[in-house]
């Protein structure tokens, strides 16, 4: 190969535009791309994959990278919803669904999963994020791996994955975003890195760099993050690519003089293809050159693009002539049982829900009732509007069409007028029930969509007012896609089901679980503040000296007391979070008790077990997600109050009692000590089995 073919290679482009230019098609003749990304049509991706290989030089396939996030045609729950479901094994049967649609259409790559652990959801970014912590974001970081890219990458069915974005992005200052992130190596490799090598560990194809400086050096020529512990420590033999211009942003991080020397720091880190800027294009051949750039540095990224596209086997593929993906009966029951099984029970007063198939009529009122786009969510470049089932529809279906009684009263998330609201009380008065789907539209979280209010927008908790004066009992449905703040109007109804955003079968999803069809287990995979002045808040926080105490709850909010305790508290609001991470509530309750523990004592090198009976004392059958917790009493680095260490989904009988048991081998309980090295110390650990991180049985044993 020549130096332009190899850099050629580590170059990806947008400029596929439909129809296709000649100056593009002459330069894939030339071989001067290895990849496009979200770019073209299925017929012009076959026709550029049959110049590419018919036509130039050396007849290497291109690559076609997309954005395939939650979903290809068919649309799951945003990422943040997926992760609620606590399901791996539904998720990872969403991710196979996506890339047979996505590889059918000509994509052999996604840039999925994002696996940034987010802790504060003023981050738009945070809808796309496995949510806040590391040891669930790892099981389902595996997961997504093995379904985006299947039993075998070369299956024509699978799509390469990649792990982004590469480190440490989720924690951009005041959840601004691409804003920089100060992370400790400590916290980096006990929270953030985590599901990246939980990724690197389960074949992930590719990495992808981050936008952000971490600690000051762009996560792009960061050759800690990418040669140290990537390669060196992790071994990982895949490919990594930059995101998107991230090799020349370098330049306005005040890392970079200019564009040669941002390709020279990126390659020398470790980045071998560029997203869209061409500064490896434009200046590598000279830095090779002028040795400013070790030939080996560019023979060793070609050779992990190539080996990327034979292990796809685009080299022995034929031509491909273009299809198109449609939604199937299949691939719509996957997205129905995940928007089911991500949807969380926040609040059901009086066991409001389920509601009787016997109620006379109901009121559905909202901006997003009846909005199949935003109830698609971000990142959805090819999910069709049409195959939508938003949840007016689903109930019309139902009940039919004389029994719902549907006013948006507000246009959007954002809307303000309030001309409607008295139709909308109106509505609410003739109806039994009031079903009020508020939230946020799609626009409102994802990429550069950060929030400095969590509220729910426009004149929402005015609509509700109005609604509340006709007295009925009212179920808020809350789509967003980040956790909401929206205290006073969750007192003001009876029951809140938090679907995020539910994808393409949210509506049938929520009609089902409001009729009791299905029953809710969502839980949450994030914290849920009372305010945005707690933020950033999760379960997994240390100790202070001075921990706050149960006995100085119940501030009323905006009251300041006097702080005559000294504790780590507020004085104006409780120090509690609004909902704790791992909560969610059922249409049954669940009873946990009789924590045992095998052991004591535990020697070092040896396995604990541990278990509880969880007991249904309701009347349905219905699925619980038991979650295991770990706190370690006294360590040379403190450690959090918990720790999630393992869950399982049990389903259990009215009545029924089931022993769950989980084991932990003293390898389990290590942390990363001063010298960043993983050890499990000697002495206490206090063990919660528990339906959430705020309750539970407890237990514990030693470490000798
Ligand atoms: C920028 C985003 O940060 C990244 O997640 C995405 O994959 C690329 N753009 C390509 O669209």
């Amino acid at each position: 190969m020549t130096i332009e073919e190899k850099v050629g290679q580590m170059s990806q482009s947008t400029s596929l535009a439909t129809p296709f230019s000649e100056n593009i098609k002459q330069e894939i003749r030339q071989g001067r791309w290895g990849s496009f990304l979200n770019a073209g049509s299925p017929a012009d991706r076959a026709e550029a994959q049959r110049i590419a290989r018919q036509e130039s030089r050396l007849g290497i396939p291109l690559l076609f990278g997309r954005d395939v996030i939650h979903g290809y045609r068919t649309i799951f729950p945003i990422p943040l919803g997926q992760a609620a479901s606590w399901d791996p094994a539904l998720v990872e049967a969403a991710a196979r669904t996506a890339a047979r649609e996505a590889a059918a259409e000509g994509i052999r790559w996604t840039f999925a999963p994002m696996l940034d652990i987010a802790r504060d959801p003023r981050w738009g970014r945070i809808a796309e994020s496995p949510g806040e912590d590391p040891y669930l974001a790892s099981v389902l970081a595996a997961a997504l791996v093995r379904g985006f890219q299947g039993a075998s990458l070369d299956d024509p069915a699978s799509v390469a994955a990649c792990a982004k974005h590469y480190a440490g992005y989720g924690a951009a200052e005041g959840g601004r975003d691409y804003n920089s992130t100060w992370i400790p190596e400590l916290l980096l490799r006990q929270v953030y890195l985590p599901p990246f090598h939980a990724a690197a560990d389960a074949g992930v194809a590719t990495f992808m760099t981050a936008f952000n400086a971490l600690n000051g050096v762009p996560a792009s020529g960061n050759s800690f993050l990418l040669r140290e512990i990537l390669r060196n420590e992790w071994k990982y033999s895949g490919m990594v690519v930059s995101d998107y211009n991230a090799v020349t942003e370098m330049i306005a991080h005040g890392y970079a003089a200019d564009a040669s020397d941002a390709a020279r720091k990126a390659v020398n880190a470790g980045v071998e293809m560029e997203m869209v800027s061409t500064s490896f294009r434009d200046h590598l051949p000279a830095l090779v050159k002028s040795g400013d750039v070790d030939r080996k540095t560019i023979d060793n990224a070609v050779r992990n693009i190539l080996r990327l596209k034979f292990r796809l086997g685009l080299f022995d593929e034929p031509i491909p002539s273009p299809a198109t993906s449609h939604v199937t009966p299949d691939s719509l029951a996957v997205a129905e049982r995940l928007a089911t099984e991500s949807t969380v029970l926040l609040k059901n007063r009086n066991d409001l829900l389920p509601l009787s198939n016997s109620i006379g009529s109901l009121a559905v009122i909202g901006p997003l009732a009846d909005s199949r786009v935003d109830q698609m969510g971000t990142w959805v470049m090819d999910g069709r509007a049409g195959d939508v089932q938003t949840p007016l529809a689903a109930l019309r279906q139902m009940l039919g069409d004389s029994r719902v009684h549907y006013v948006p009263g507000l246009r959007s998330s954002r809307d303000t007028n309030q001309q409607e609201f008295s139709a909308a009380r109106e509505a609410a008065g003739r109806s039994d029930v009031v079903l009020l789907f508020l939230g946020e539209e799609q626009v409102l979280s994802g990429e550069a969509r950060s929030r400095a209010y969590l509220n729910l927008p426009g004149a929402q908790d005015a609509l509700v007012d109005a609604v509340a004066a006709a007295g009925k009992p009212m179920v808020a449905i809350v789509m967003a896609g980040r956790p909401l703040t929206f205290r006073e109007t969750a007192d003001k109804v009876d029951a809140i089901l938090y679907a995020w955003h539910p994808g393409t079968m949210g509506g049938p999803a929520l009609a089902g679980l409001l009729f009791g069809r299905t029953v809710p287990s969502g839980r949450l995979p994030v914290t849920f503040p009372r305010s945005v002045g707690q933020v950033p808040i999760y379960y997994a926080h240390l100790s202070t000296g001075r921990p706050p105490l149960a006995s100085e709850l119940g501030v009323p909010a905006g009251t300041p007391v006097d702080p005559h305790g000294y504790t780590s508290r507020y004085i104006d609001l409780d120090f509690t979070p609004e909902y704790a991470f791992g909560y969610g509530l059922s249409y049954t309750t669940f009873e946990y008790s009789n924590l045992r523990v095998s052991a004591a004592t535990v020697p070092m090198g040896g396995t604990v077990t541990v278990s509880a009976d969880v007991t249904n004392r309701g009347s349905r059958e219905a699925p619980e997600t038991v979650q295991l917790y770990l706190h370690d009493v006294a360590a040379s680095v403190a450690q959090p109050v918990r720790v999630l260490k393992g869950f399982r989904r049990v389903i259990l009988k009215s009545g029924a009692t089931e022993t769950v048991t989980f084991s932990l081998t003293t390898n389990d309980l290590a942390f990363y000590n001063e010298k960043l090295q993983p050890v499990t110390e000697p002495g206490q650990f206090e063990v919660w089995i528990a339906p959430d991180s705020a309750g539970g049985v407890k237990g514990s044993f030693t470490v000798k």
